[in-house]
């Protein structure tokens, strides 16, 4: 069978068959058919504190196959105990489900490691060895997916490598795939180049993208929201909308993080694809299903009629934090964390006003920031809606009255909030701003699954609804770019304090417009 989600026929996302349509009970989990993933980059902290915990909390809860098989390739000198060891310390540590020693023990039966650098010719042909004899051994049926938790620096080499050894070759009965993590290039050049070189090893609908913002249950509920009810469309407009604040918010710094950050920074890190990302969900038409193709295109769509809003200098902002207080903790800024460069100019807080050419949204400003050091950590979508045309109240009775608002609150404390007005108790008429909330916490009982389980066993499926193409990617870029090209001649980001809510400019920035940032 060649790629495709288990149990259907068809070589890709063209001949993907939408598990909604499928003659099955949708009740019944969707496992994955037999096959290994591959960790390149496993002594990474993404491997340890999400990728491992995803196994093994997709191995608890049935999700995996028994023919399934997790293999590790790095530089140590471990054997596939030590490995086993790190995988068990890492699921003990970051799952979220409670461990089980039968649920292990099973699970690790399928574990290996490959000791080797990616320039090692002998490393990959014994990793070719290892899947073939996990084919026999486990039964994984050649199915492979390849997953870069690596440098970017490293993705053509370790690309090479696989397409030499033969690992990359699809056939009619086994699939390989090949998982990215972001950053997916630096700027739209270098993403194009990036998509180049990855399509020459493997075909299009093989490459899953990971943006993990889209696994999380929070964020595909905007799809829920906004086609699943009648409620909201008539007013997710510009009649309606005055304007969107996208906020992820972060009160962590980036100690232990210089190798990675210095020199991408908040925009490239975040805004380029979750928040991108989060924007096209909220903007988008309805598409005509949720096969994966229709709804890329809708997001194609979009994304192409999005731009930058002008004059740069005022609608963007960035800064990099100080020190600082962060709660009861004194903190340092950014150029005093171990590894940035004393006279770095990365900008730890990043916002643009995107618009979006559409009949839906002209003249309504996508607001999108993000920052590290931040007053807490949150991350929500803001649809802020206009002012009522007329207000049949004394003023003194409406003073408190602010916008109406449709916040979704991705995290934490997942749920949704309608903010409107509602008359205080009382013998006047005075109207106040009050909350409608729905909480995960307490419609559900099941807890949500961490994004990276999602991903991962979506990838073992061959389900690609929620990885970006690449025409997302480069379309992201191509709105981006701009900010980043005037920054690079700006000089030094705005320094801001720890604890706080960003730059003064990012105050600025709305406050021209007459507007003001949430304070979530
Ligand atoms: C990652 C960024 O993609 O997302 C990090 O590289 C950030 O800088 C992280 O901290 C936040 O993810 P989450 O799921 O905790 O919001």
């Amino acid at each position: 069978m060649a790629d495709s989600p288990a149990g259907t026929t068809g070589a890709g996302a063209d001949e993907w068959v939408n598990p909604l349509r499928e003659p099955r009970d949708r009740r019944l989990p969707r496992i994955a058919g037999p096959s290994s993933l591959v960790i390149f980059g496993v002594t990474g902290d993404l491997a340890r504190k999400k990728l491992m915990p995803a196994v093994y909390d997709l191995a608890n809860r049935g999700l995996l196959p028994p023919s399934f098989a997790l293999v590790g390739f790095a530089r140590r000198d471990w054997d596939h105990e030590d490995f086993a060891a790190i995988v068990r310390d890492a699921a003990k540590e970051h799952s979220r489900t409670p461990f089980r020693k039968d649920v292990w023990d099973r699970l690790s039966e399928g574990f290996r490691f490959v000791q080797g650098s990616f320039d090692d010719d002998d490393a990959f042909d014994k990793l070719a060895a290892t899947l073939k004899q996990l084919d026999v051994e486990r039964g994984t049926g050649g199915n492979h997916a390849f997953y870069f938790s690596i440098p970017p620096g490293a993705f053509p080499t370790v690309l090479q490598q696989l397409k030499r050894s033969g690992l990359a070759e699809q056939n009619d009965d086994s699939w390989r795939r090949v998982v990215i993590e972001k950053p997916f290039g630096h700027d739209l050049e270098s993403a194009k180049q990036l998509n180049a070189i990855v399509n020459d090893v493997f075909p299009e609908h093989s490459v899953f993208r990971i943006d993990h913002y889209l696994g999380k249950e929070t964020v595909q509920n905007i799809l829920a929201l906004r086609f699943a009810n009648q409620l909201f469309d008539p007013i997710w407009n510009s009649h309606y909308v005055d304007h969107v604040q996208i906020t992820m918010a972060e009160d962590i710094g980036l100690g232990g993080r210089a190798g990675y950050y210095d020199g991408i920074g908040a925009a490239r890190d975040v805004i380029q694809n979750h928040l991108i990302q989060l924007m096209a969900l909220v903007a988008m038409e309805e598409p005509t299903s949720f096969h994966p193709s229709e709804l890329q295109s809708e997001k194609i769509k979009v994304l192409s009629a999005a731009r930058l809003a002008e004059p740069l200098d005022e609608t963007t902002a960035r800064g990099q934090y100080g020190a600082g207080w962060q709660g009861s903790e004194q903190v340092v800024g950014l150029l005093e964390e171990d590894g940035f460069a004393k006279d770095s100019t990365t900008e730890t807080y990043a916002a643009i006003t995107v618009e979006v050419d559409s009949r839906r949204w002209a003249g309504v400003p996508f607001y999108l920031r993000t920052g590290k050091r931040l007053g807490r950590r949150v991350t929500e979508i803001a649809l802020v809606f206009k002012r009522a045309p007329h207000l049949p109240f004394d003023d003194t009775m409406t003073e408190e009255l602010g916008q109406n608002a449709l916040v979704i609150r991705v995290q934490p404390d997942e749920g949704v909030t309608l903010r409107f007005g509602s008359k205080v108790p009382g013998s006047s008429m005075e109207v106040r701003d009050v909350n409608m909330d729905f909480s995960y916490g307490t419609a559900f009982t099941v807890a949500s699954p961490e994004a990276y389980e999602r991903l991962i066993l979506d990838v073992l499926l061959g389900e690609p609804s929620l990885f970006p193409v690449n025409a997302e990617v480069e379309l992201s870029w191509r709105i981006l770019d701009p900010a980043l090209d005037r920054w690079a001649q700006g000089g030094r980001p705005e320094e801001y304090e720890s604890g706080t809510w960003g730059p003064k400019s990012a105050d600025e920035m709305l406050a021209r417009t007459g507007r003001t940032w949430r304070r979530p």
